[in-house]
């Protein structure tokens, strides 16, 4: 039966792909973009309404929820997938810079499913925020990128827990790196961020700047991956996840999507946090008592999940 789910962020990228992949599987897909060449590289492809939406504009949010409920479609799903990128030390980050980031990557999720969630109570629908393999590991330069992600993974748990009486799943996928615009479209002001770096941070910064002067190399796919060696992932594999997310009897909390090098990454990083918990004076397990505990949670899912 046709679903409508609403899409933030569909211009391009993650967003862009995933609107196609739902309208061709006979979906309705209300496409939020910010340009009207968006709006109307949008109109009139198949099962897809465009909607002009800023995640960070509350009269535009209300006005798509009058639409959304005028057409009598409800809405069964919603894709908080709109987001910003970038890249910087964090004392080149301007204050109007770091606000920005989390009014689009947090905030934004958070007004855009309160404003629809009496439709999606209605729909006992379901809610799928785009995180990252960044709201689990970080590192220099990726800082308040990664906080937003951070912050977003907080957010799906917590509002998980709040709607599962009320039979509304989220969940959150975790990409990798994808194909898409985000490193086009934060280009600019990365580099505006480079230039403003003052020592002791100035020289990395200033390397950095001068190896966007050579062309870039693109990845090597016959050598194996690695932090010089990126292979970005297609949208399809944050496509398939959302799908599972929105329409499977039994969705999952996390879908973590990329690759093999991406999610070694992520592993070894989670068991590094593991171990830090574990490193306190008033409990400590030992290692066999971790392995029996890794082997509880890991009975607990399969039974969960049979
Ligand atoms: N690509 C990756 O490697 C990767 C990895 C992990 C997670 N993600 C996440 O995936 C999501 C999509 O990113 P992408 O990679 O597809 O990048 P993208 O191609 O740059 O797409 C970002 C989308 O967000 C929209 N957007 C930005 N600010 C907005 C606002 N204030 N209101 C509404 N829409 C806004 C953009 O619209 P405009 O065209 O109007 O700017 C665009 O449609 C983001 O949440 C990102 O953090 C991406």
């Amino acid at each position: 039966m046709q679903k409508a789910i609403l899409v933030t962020g569909a211009s391009t990228g993650i967003g862009h792909h995933l609107a196609h992949y739902l309208a061709e599987r006979d979906h309705l897909v209300y496409a939020g973009v910010r340009k009207e060449a968006d709006f109307a590289a949008l109109s009139g492809s198949k099962n897809i309404v465009p909607l002009k939406l800023d995640v960070t504009d509350l009269g535009q949010i209300e006005t798509a929820v009058t639409h959304i409920t005028a057409q009598g479609t409800g809405l069964y799903g919603l894709v908080n997938n709109a987001g910003l990128g970038g890249l910087g030390h964090l004392t080149t980050w301007s204050e109007a810079e770091f606000q920005q980031i989390f009014d689009v990557n947090v905030a934004g999720p958070w007004r855009v499913s309160n404003a629809f969630m009496d439709l999606l109570l209605a729909a006992q629908g379901r809610i799928v925020n785009i995180g990252s393999q960044g709201g689990s590991v970080t590192k220099a330069l990726f800082g308040p990128y990664t906080m937003t992600k951070h912050a977003l993974e907080a957010y799906t748990v917590a509002l998980n827990e709040e709607l599962r009486p009320f039979q509304v799943h989220v969940s959150i996928v975790q990409p990798g790196g994808i194909v898409s615009n985000i490193g086009v479209n934060g280009l600019p002001n990365m580099m505006a961020r480079l230039r403003r770096a003052q020592p002791p941070f100035a020289e990395q910064a200033q390397q950095i700047l001068a190896s966007f002067e050579s062309p870039p190399t693109p990845p090597d796919p016959d050598a194996p991956e690695s932090e010089t060696n990126r292979q970005p992932s297609s949208p399809e594999i944050v496509a398939t996840a959302v799908y599972h997310a929105l329409f499977a009897d039994k969705p999952k909390l996390r879908y973590m999507v990329g690759t093999q090098w991406e999610g070694d990454r992520v592993i070894n990083a989670l068991l590094d946090k593991l171990l830090d918990a574990n490193d306190s004076p008033a409990h400590r397990y030992s290692r066999d008592e971790l392995v029996s505990l890794l082997d509880q949670h890991l009975a607990a899912r399969t039974h969960a999940s049979a």
